[in-house]
């Protein structure tokens, strides 16, 4: 056999730890969610009113990030829209991810295809469009479901006028009726919604709290009986990943390590998944997680934080704003772009600080007032790393740390 025919076939006999990843996919969602029971009938106990033929109340849920929210509204309405089908009530829902559909119009559009309505390419305007959904509704249905996940990515784009619409659309219907639901990881979007819309839109609210060491714990033994081959994961290795995902409560980050856990194992040909793979997933996650963080950050931004990084990587001395001024300014004129007051750099960090790329402190120095001594929560590598791969950047780097701060 050639070298290449017995690297195939050894690749192909090889055994994989997995049974079936799909377990481990964002996208599958359980019929069983531990630990959210109680969420779990809080929102039913609201929307059962629809098989009671009343409308049910506008509800807010929030909380951070992986904590199911998104897999609890989803199985709810699952099981209602099947319970309303067999009871013969006309219900729909249509579930909107923000993240996607940013702009108040194609959300709104996302709404009327949901509902059968065929929208031509070249668009109509908004009033023709929401006449359309009225229509249809009244010749259709009893009951229409709107949810607005990560409800925030919306309103920041593009304001909350459709929300506005369509808590006001109720009092142009006779034979149907519309409740919302919105959803946010977002703890300050209360603040930029207008106080109306949130009234309306937070006739009830549900809260998901982040979960615990011992709730991930039964998230990932649940997961992993399904998308294991038996006996190939160690009950040590589900245990640190829950550890790890515990700091955030977050049953994403859990799953995602147990999955990159496996396929580093995979990689390297072991027939086991041990606490080790998932120390190595986690360095692996975390580094995605970083990546995507910079990767959208605004220009200016970037261009801070590389004068953060050069910094950091070079002088013994602490940062101050002042140091870090004096690097991005002059990152600036190599660009040919002007200087950048001292107020929108506290501004920039403040944001990066909310990020957890650094941290800061104010030091005080007696008489000669104080200043803020920033600190990367990142290595300085993974940055570089990141950062670098745009050759500007890259230049600017470079050029950086040869004229300004070594010499
Ligand atoms: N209680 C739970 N049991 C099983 N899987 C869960 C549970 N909570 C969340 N998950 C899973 O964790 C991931 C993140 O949950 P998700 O609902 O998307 O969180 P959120 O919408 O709050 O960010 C999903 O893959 C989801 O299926
Ligand atoms: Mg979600």
């Amino acid at each position: 056999m050639s070298v290449l025919d017995e690297l195939f076939e050894q690749a192909l006999s090889k055994k994989s730890v997995f049974r079936d990843k799909k377990y481990l996919s964002v996208d599958y969602i359980p019929d069983e969610l531990p630990h959210r029971e109680e969420e779990i009938l809080r929102l039913a106990n609201i929307l059962v009113s629809i098989l009671r033929d009343s409308r049910p109340s506008n509800i807010f849920e929030y909380g951070p990030v992986g904590t199911g929210k998104t897999a609890v509204t989803k199985l709810v309405l699952k099981k209602l829209s099947e319970k309303a089908e067999k009871a013969g009530i006309r219900f729909r829902y249509a579930y909107i991810n923000c993240r996607f559909f940013r702009t108040n119009y194609r959300a709104l559009v996302k709404v009327a295809m949901e509902l059968g309505l065929r929208i031509p390419r070249t668009g109509l305007p908004v009033d023709v469009i929401l006449s359309l959904i009225t229509r249809k509704l009244e010749e259709n249905y009893r009951f229409l479901l709107v949810v607005f996940d990560e409800i925030d990515w919306l309103v920041k784009y593009s304001g909350d006028d459709i929300l506005y619409q369509f808590t006001r659309l109720n009092s142009e219907l006779n034979k149907s009726e519309i409740s919302l639901i919105g959803i946010t990881n977002d703890t300050r979007f209360r603040e930029y919604l207008d106080a109306r819309v949130l009234s309306s839109l937070s006739e009830e609210t549900v809260v998901f709290q982040p979960y615990n060491q011992e709730q991930l714990y039964d998230i990932l033994l649940q997961r992993a009986r399904l998308a294991f081959r038996e006996g190939v994961i160690d009950d040590e290795a589900i245990r640190y990943a829950a550890a790890i995902a515990a700091r955030d409560g977050d049953a994403r980050r859990a799953i995602d390590l147990l999955r990159v856990a496996g396929e580093i194992a995979d990689r390297s040909g072991d027939f086991k998944v041990t606490v080790d793979h998932v120390v190595q997933a986690s360095e692996e996650v975390e580094r995605n997680i970083i990546r995507e963080i910079i990767s959208i950050l605004p220009p200016n931004q970037q261009l801070l934080l590389l004068a953060i990084a050069g910094l950091s990587k070079l002088s013994r001395n602490k940062i101050t704003t002042g140091k870090v001024k004096h690097v991005f300014d002059w990152i600036l004129s190599q660009i040919g772009k002007q200087p950048i007051t001292l107020r929108r750099i506290n501004d920039y960090l403040a944001e990066l600080e909310t990020l957890g790329i650094i941290s800061s402190t104010i030091v005080s120095f007696g008489r000669h007032g104080r200043t803020r001594i920033i600190k990367l929560e990142i290595p300085v590598e993974i940055i570089e790393n990141i950062l670098t791969k745009d050759p500007l950047y890259s230049e600017l780097y470079s050029e950086l740390i040869r004229t300004i701060i070594s010499p």
